[in-house]
Parts: C-alpha cells; sequence; structure tokens
C-alpha cells in the first residue's frame, strides 16, 4: 500500500453523519421568508452543542470567474440581508468591489444541516459598520489595525505591531476608515437536512419580482 492508498483508505473510513440528532425538517411549517430559518437554525445547531453556528463559508469571484472562499462570522440577519464585517481592502473586500455576486454556506455536523445562499453583498454604511466595530472586543478592534498590504518581515514583526497598537490606543480604538460591514441579499436560499436513511431532504426558495418561491428538491 503507497502513501496516496493509505490516505485514501484513511480517509474512506472516516464516518459521515455520524451521531446526528435529527431535529425533523420542518418542511409544512416554513415560512415565506428563508431567512428567519436560517437565524433558527443557526440557534438549534448551537443548542444542539455546535462550535461557532454562526460562522459561514463567504465564496467571492473575480470578474475573470476564479472563485475563492474563507469562513466569517455572521454578525445579524433580518429579513433581507445577512451581515458581516470586514476590511474593505481585504482580497474578500476588494473582490466584492469589483463583482457583487457571493455565496455563503453553512454546515452544522450536529444536526446534519446546510444552507447555501446565493445573493449580492454590498456595503451596509458609515454607521453600521462603526457600531459593529464599537461592539467588538478591545483585541479584535486593535488586531484590524494590523490589516494592511504586503507582507511582514516576520511573526515577530506582526507582533511587536500589535504591542505598538496597543500603547498608542490605550483606551479608545478608532474604526479603520476601511472596516465594513456588508450585507448579503439572498436570491436563493437552499436548507438541506441530512437523513440516516440518506434519502436527503432539501428545499429550495428563489427570490422572485420581489417575493420569494419555494420548492422541493431531489436529495
Ligand atoms: C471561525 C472564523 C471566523 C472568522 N471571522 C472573520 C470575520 O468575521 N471577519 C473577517 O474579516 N475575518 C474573519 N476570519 C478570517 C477569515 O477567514 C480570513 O482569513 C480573513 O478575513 C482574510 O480573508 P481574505 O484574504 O479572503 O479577504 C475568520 C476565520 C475563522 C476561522
Amino acid at each position: 500500500m503507497d502513501a496516496s492508498d493509505a490516505t485514501r483508505s484513511r480517509l474512506r473510513s472516516l464516518p459521515v453523519f455520524a451521531g446526528v440528532e435529527a431535529t425533523g425538517f420542518p418542511e409544512k411549517g416554513l415560512p415565506d421568508n428563508p431567512l428567519p430559518v436560517v437565524a433558527d437554525w443557526i440557534f438549534a445547531a448551537h443548542a444542539a452543542g455546535q462550535q461557532e453556528p454562526h460562522a459561514m463559508s463567504l465564496c467571492t469571484v473575480v470578474p475573470a470567474g476564479v472563485p475563492s472562499s474563507r469562513v466569517l462570522i455572521v454578525k445579524d440577519i433580518d429579513d433581507d440581508r445577512l451581515y458581516f464585517a470586514t476590511p474593505s481592502d481585504s482580497r474578500k473586500g476588494r473582490e466584492i468591489a469589483a463583482n457583487p455576486n457571493v455565496s455563503a454556506h453553512f454546515h452544522w455536523p450536529a444536526v446534519g444541516r446546510q444552507v447555501r445562499i446565493v445573493g449580492t453583498a454590498a456595503d451596509a454604511g458609515r454607521a453600521a459598520s462603526e457600531a459593529d466595530f464599537a461592539e467588538r472586543g478591545r483585541g479584535s478592534r486593535l488586531a484590524a489595525h494590523l490589516h494592511r498590504p504586503g507582507s511582514p518581515a516576520d511573526r515577530a514583526a506582526v507582533l511587536a505591531e500589535f504591542e505598538r497598537l496597543g500603547t498608542v490606543h490605550p483606551e479608545e480604538v478608532p474604526c479603520p476608515p476601511g472596516w465594513t460591514l456588508y450585507g448579503i441579499t439572498p436570491t436563493e436560499v437552499e436548507l438541506w437536512e441530512a437523513s440516516a436513511d440518506r434519502v436527503h431532504h432539501r428545499v429550495v426558495y428563489r427570490g422572485e419580482d420581489g417575493a420569494w418561491r419555494r420548492e422541493l428538491l431531489w436529495p
């Protein structure tokens, strides 16, 4: 057995959907708007012991069509949008400025559920961004000032700069000009729940003419 066979066999022996407590797909009781369901599912996953249930992967796409993903924390969900915060001159911020089409994805192994969101991201405005920044912990606020282009000389230079920022801002930490709260306005939300018999349950909502249309999908 060579190394790639060993990797393959180890990967294939890992369990999937292990220990999932089926919460029961609420198909009949689904509301017209999917966004409150996303919030409900985050809290249901938390109640089932899922760590960081409010972490989602966000995929951006450059105009040439090349995608990239990273994990972000969802800061709020209202009836129209899901919100996250990040520097506007980060890779994702620059990619959104060039192409606002994004996809977000949640996976909650503790409840065997995932949600796919497709939509567009836009700056939620200066006041909202500053309000988000003000609610962050001191370490996160200082760390936001570490964001800059180029490469540090080494890790020690990063830690020294973090320390310096702490002395420059002993109390108030100003909101960096690029700190931005983004709202994702979804055009599609798919709710997915695992079933022990592998006949998984899927419902997709699609936004059309200002209203949501909902349909069941084949697993
Ligand atoms: C659990 C988790 C939560 C994160 N939350 C955020 C966040 O809310 N905002 C953020 O800018 N980066 C967050 N990050 C870091 C991002 O994943 C990413 O590395 C960083 O934003 C740079 O992304 P970019 O180069 O694609 O712009 C988080 C990472 C993890 C693992």
